[in-house]
């Protein structure tokens, strides 16, 4: 029989403190009612000062607990950010170190909000191929030390919060990931985006004058943003239930990207899916990019939502544009 990867632990970390919107209120030129009405989100946690491979440490160790495994027995680390330690080296290699290990590859990739699917699917290639058994896969994101937290900022400040999600995945002859499909669309590329530091914006990757441009921090084309993400998610959530031999009614659970409540509901209402099947968690954490999803998949095996055996569906849609799902059998 082939080999399948399958999820075997998962773990989240957030930072202590929380950031509710009246907090907000205090900084930005904004209000509670305003942020929950558009976007659904409550609070946020934000860090005091751990970077990006602190909480990704956390999540991991809790993954690897739940996996009943040890950081040695890993064969490779994935880790997705788009909030790294450094310009250079890439997270990874600082939570390879923090988990007290050695030799194994570590890999950063980026995709913004869609790292974690691009990331699934680069760990089921490994292990189906047999060239690795177990892979650590993390999403983690410090955001709040890039928000600019003046009024200036609010259209984005008041959406972004802090955490790490991982999961470990490991080689199994049972169903594990049915199928991931991935999507990139370039074009939109500066729709959402961070454009410094950058070497194409001129002689200097970093400079007074970016800075006083606030250049270095993320720009987004919200409403435009809004619109593809519902139409995307939408129809790559069928097309990798269709590619996995399954229909949008066998699915037990819904893990969808954490960038605003209303485009979850807008996908689950073009799709006809029960509400109930759908797990948000972004009133309580914010979008947290690249964690989102196994953050939400940590709460939802914390309050029982998300048993053994259920049937998930994932989907996400980000800056890139990028946008992928996935079916497992959980
Ligand atoms: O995870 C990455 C993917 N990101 C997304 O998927 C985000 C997609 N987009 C969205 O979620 C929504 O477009 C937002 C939540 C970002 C914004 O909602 P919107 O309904 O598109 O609002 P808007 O940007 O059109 O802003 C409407 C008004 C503006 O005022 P005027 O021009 O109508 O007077 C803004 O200046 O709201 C104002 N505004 C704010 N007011 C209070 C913008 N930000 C704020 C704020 N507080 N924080």
């Amino acid at each position: 029989m082939a080999l399948s990867s399958k999820i075997i632990g998962v773990g989240s970390y957030v930072p202590p403190k929380s950031y509710t919107n009246f907090d907000l209120e205090e900084m930005m030129d904004t209000s509670h009612d305003w942020i929950v009405q558009r976007s659904g989100i409550e609070k946020r946690h934000w860090v005091e000062d751990e970077c990006t491979s602190d909480l990704a440490l956390q999540a991991s160790l809790k993954a690897l607990k739940a996996a009943d495994m040890s950081a040695d027995q890993l064969d490779m680390i994935i880790f997705a950010t788009i909030s790294p330690d450094h310009e250079f080296p890439g997270t990874a290699c600082f939570l390879q170190q923090k988990l007290g290990i050695s030799k194994i590859p570590a890999i950063d990739i980026r995709q913004q909000c869609t790292g974690f699917i691009y990331g699934l699917s680069m760990a089921d290639v490994y292990i189906k191929s047999g060239q690795y058994k177990n892979i650590l896969l993390v999403g983690a994101e410090v955001h709040s030390k890039g928000l600019d937290k003046t009024p200036n900022g609010r259209a984005i400040s008041v959406l972004f919060g802090d955490g790490a999600g991982a999961v470990v995945l490991t080689a199994t002859k049972d169903s594990g990931i049915f199928h991931t499909e991935l999507r990139a669309d370039g074009n939109f590329a500066k729709e959402l985006w961070t454009p410094a530091p950058g070497s194409a914006l001129g002689k200097e990757r970093i400079s007074k004058e970016i800075l006083d441009k606030g250049l270095h921090y993320a720009q987004m084309n919200g409403k435009l943003v809004f619109v593809h993400a519902v139409k995307r998610m939408s129809e790559i959530l069928v097309e990798s239930l269709k590619k996995s031999g399954f229909s949008l009614d066998d699915v037990d659970l819904f893990l969808f990207h954490q960038a605003n409540l209303r485009i979850n509901n807008k996908v689950a209402e073009v799709l006809n899916i029960p509400e109930e099947k759908v797990f948000n968690t972004i009133q309580e954490f914010g979008n947290t990019t690249a964690a989102t999803i196994p953050l939400g998949m940590d709460q939802a095996i914390k309050t029982g939502v998300l048993k053994p055996g259920m049937l998930v569906a994932m989907a996400a849609f980000g800056g890139g544009f990028t946008w992928g799902a996935s079916v497992i059998r959980f």
